[in-house]
């Protein structure tokens, strides 16, 4: 962000919530790597503030804005528009006006897919998918896969109808099927990629794992959103069976750096912003 001045416009984060947000930190840093002249701030705003917080935002008019939880799905209704995907994923993480419109974005699928093209070089043709959780997290990566033309994803989750309903909803783009994650063996032994969209695995119940290790084998990619700790266990047990793995920080790296490229036109220094998200997760 350099100096700040009177010429120095807003940018930031509506969350609650966001003292551990990675997105500060990455953001200055491409901000001042590119010398555009913004600064990037975390604002903690409960559920009940919300649609203050947006009317304060519109009437400052700053540059843009992210959005993450508990607010993706609510700050939908205090928007003039929703770009397609976002629309699709039913969640926006980015807001960026557009001809005086403030229209609601979501980088978070697209973030992914970029991510696990760059770690493991990820070709959607012939991938046979199943998503462990039906939540947000879901929605964004589920919505991109199926976009990107993967042959099949089948959601598993705890509760059945989540998984119903959002297979159902990507059936409009691929093959899908719905089943409840402690009985779908069979389906993670036929397929090529598996990902952790739920929160099991995370800091501080670390062991814990969506399915069992030994359904895992050297044929899989395994993909965890979780990047705290980044080695899961159940990344851990997909690497001891010799199956190809994908690490969680990409996708918040690669959303980020995906909203940076809406707000400012440009191309954002990926680099940069990895070495210092890097360097805050250590
Ligand atoms: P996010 O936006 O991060 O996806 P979410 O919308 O609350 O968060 O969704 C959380 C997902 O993780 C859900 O699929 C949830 O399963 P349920 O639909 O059955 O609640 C799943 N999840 C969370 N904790 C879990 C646990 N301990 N075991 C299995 N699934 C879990």
């Amino acid at each position: 962000m350099g100096f700040i001045d009177s010429h120095t416009g807003l940018l930031g984060l509506l969350g609650d919530p966001v003292s551990h947000s990675k997105s500060p930190v990455m953001m200055n840093a491409a901000l001042a790597e590119l010398k555009a002249p913004y600064a990037y701030l975390a604002f903690r705003v409960s559920p009940s503030a919300l649609e203050e917080a947006v009317r304060g935002l519109r009437a400052l008019d700053v540059k843009g804005w992210n959005v993450t939880i508990p607010h993706k799905v609510a700050i939908m209704e205090h928007l003039d528009g929703l770009d397609e995907t976002a629309r699709e994923i039913g969640a926006v993480n980015t807001v960026v006006k557009r001809e005086g419109k403030w229209i609601g974005y979501n980088t978070d699928g697209a973030g992914y897919l970029r991510s696990l093209q760059e770690q493991v070089s990820f070709e959607p043709a012939e991938q046979r998918v199943v998503l462990l959780g039906a939540g947000g997290a879901a929605r964004a990566v589920g919505y991109a896969l199926a976009a990107a033309g993967v042959s099949s994803i089948t959601v598993a989750n705890r509760t059945v109808a989540k998984a119903e309903e959002l297979a159902q909803h990507l059936s409009r783009y691929t093959q899908t099927k719905a089943v409840a994650v402690n009985d779908c063996r069979q389906e993670i032994e036929a397929a090529t990629l598996i990902v952790n969209t739920t929160s099991v695995g995370m800091v501080p119940r670390m062991e814990e794992m969506p399915i069992p290790g030994e359904w895992l084998n050297a044929h899989h990619l395994v993909s965890d959103l979780v990047y705290h700790p980044r080695m899961t266990a159940l990344l851990r047990a997909a690497k001891a069976k010799g199956a190809t793995i994908h690490t969680g920080e990409g996708m918040l790296l690669h959303q980020a750096a995906l909203a940076l490229e809406l707000w400012l036109g440009k191309k954002a220094p990926v680099e940069v912003m990895r070495k210092v998200l890097e360097a805050s997760l250590a």
